[in-house]
């Protein structure tokens, strides 16, 4: 009998751990890159095996219909979008992480950055994100899909990259950074310059103050990366102003050095992870998802208690 009731005690005790830790999942949304969409079985899968390893709940979140809204809605847009989406989504009310894959990671700054009462962010990873731009225009960013959006993005593609057109028509002219073309780039590219607060008289504070906010910022780039030129720009790395050489490390760069979105500060506070992992892009083995993105989405006492659940703002340790 004895033995019978203090069973039962462990069993309510066990019960009840498994509510609290059902109760305190921090849920987590998934960006996809260009040309894709949430229900194709790359997006799908993946945003299915962290959901498997971590525990936490995944929503992969979709911007207007996936793969023709990536190539060609503007990236203001896109994140404009994004945070409507995620301020209706009751899940993430009180909070939620974010795992961006390439072209996405835009969409999550934007999202981080700009979206005005949106709820909060804690840990952001990104994979593979173009964040100092590309320099370049990679080798048919479709590859050989043989989509026809794709053949109208290359015919696009060839036109001005800083011209009104572009900009209002194909959403990667948002973060193409043309070394030798600053001054170009910083009057007309319409995404990029706002978003790392770039232009000297137009900084905005509340951008960086939001940016800076995240509890863990994992920066993950892939050595044989093929897409994004220089592989660098996914940990904010970028050529200097006017010059295709050298190319600078992160904290090398005026982003940096002059803290423009808060990038020093998460770093000097040792919030920001640079991980570097084998394969091409995007091209994560399974072994190093679980060492460098899992952790951040599974259940962390600091990201659960750092709210406050009155005001769903983050408190700060
Ligand atoms: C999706 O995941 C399943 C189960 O892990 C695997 O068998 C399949 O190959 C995966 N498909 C893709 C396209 O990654
Ligand atoms: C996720 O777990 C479910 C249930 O165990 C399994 O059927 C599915 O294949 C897993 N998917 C991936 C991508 O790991
Ligand atoms: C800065 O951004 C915030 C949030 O979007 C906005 O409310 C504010 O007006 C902006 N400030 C300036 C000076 O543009
Ligand atoms: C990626 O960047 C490293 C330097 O950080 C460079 O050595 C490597 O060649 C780059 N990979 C590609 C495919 O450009
Ligand atoms: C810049 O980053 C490099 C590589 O991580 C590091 O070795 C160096 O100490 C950093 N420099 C400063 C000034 O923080």
């Amino acid at each position: 009998m004895e033995k019978g009731l203090k069973r039962s005690g462990v069993m309510v005790v066990v019960a009840f751990l498994a509510m609290v830790h059902v109760s305190l999942s921090v849920p987590f949304i998934m960006l996809h890159g260009i040309a894709s969409h949430c229900s194709d079985a790359t997006n799908a899968n993946f945003t299915q095996l962290l959901t498997n390893l971590s525990g936490s709940p995944g929503f992969c979140v979709e911007i207007g219909n996936g793969v023709v809204t990536s190539l060609f809605l503007p990236l203001t847009q896109q994140a404009e979008i994004a945070c409507e989406n995620v301020k209706q989504m009751k899940e993430l009310s009180q909070g939620y992480n974010i795992v961006g894959r390439s072209q996405g990671n835009l969409v999550a700054r934007g999202l981080i950055e700009f979206c005005d009462d949106g709820p909060p962010v804690y840990n952001y990873i990104s994979l593979a994100g173009p964040h100092a731009g590309i320099s370049s225009i990679p080798p048919a960013i479709c590859g050989l899909k043989s989509d026809p959006a794709c053949k109208k993005f290359d015919e696009l593609i060839k036109g001005a990259l800083y011209s009104e057109f572009i900009q209002d028509h194909l959403a990667p002219s948002g973060y193409y950074k043309i070394p030798n073309d600053i001054n170009e780039y910083l009057e007309s590219s319409k995404y990029l310059p706002k978003l790392n607060n770039e232009i000297p008289d137009q900084r905005n504070q509340t951008y960086k103050d939001r940016f800076t906010i995240l509890q863990n910022l994992v920066l993950v780039k892939f050595q044989d990366d093929e897409i994004i030129t220089p592989n660098d720009s996914t940990w904010f790395g970028f050529y200097p102003e006017g010059e295709f050489e050298p190319l600078l490390s992160p904290n090398q760069t005026k982003l940096y050095t002059e803290d423009w979105i808060g990038l020093k500060t998460l770093d000097d506070a040792g919030k920001v992870k640079f991980v570097s992992v084998a394969g091409g892009h995007l091209n994560m083995a399974d072994q190093d998802v679980v060492k460098h993105v899992v952790p951040y989405l599974q259940n962390q006492p600091s990201s659960v208690q750092s709210f406050n659940r009155k005001t769903k703002e983050p408190l700060h340790p």
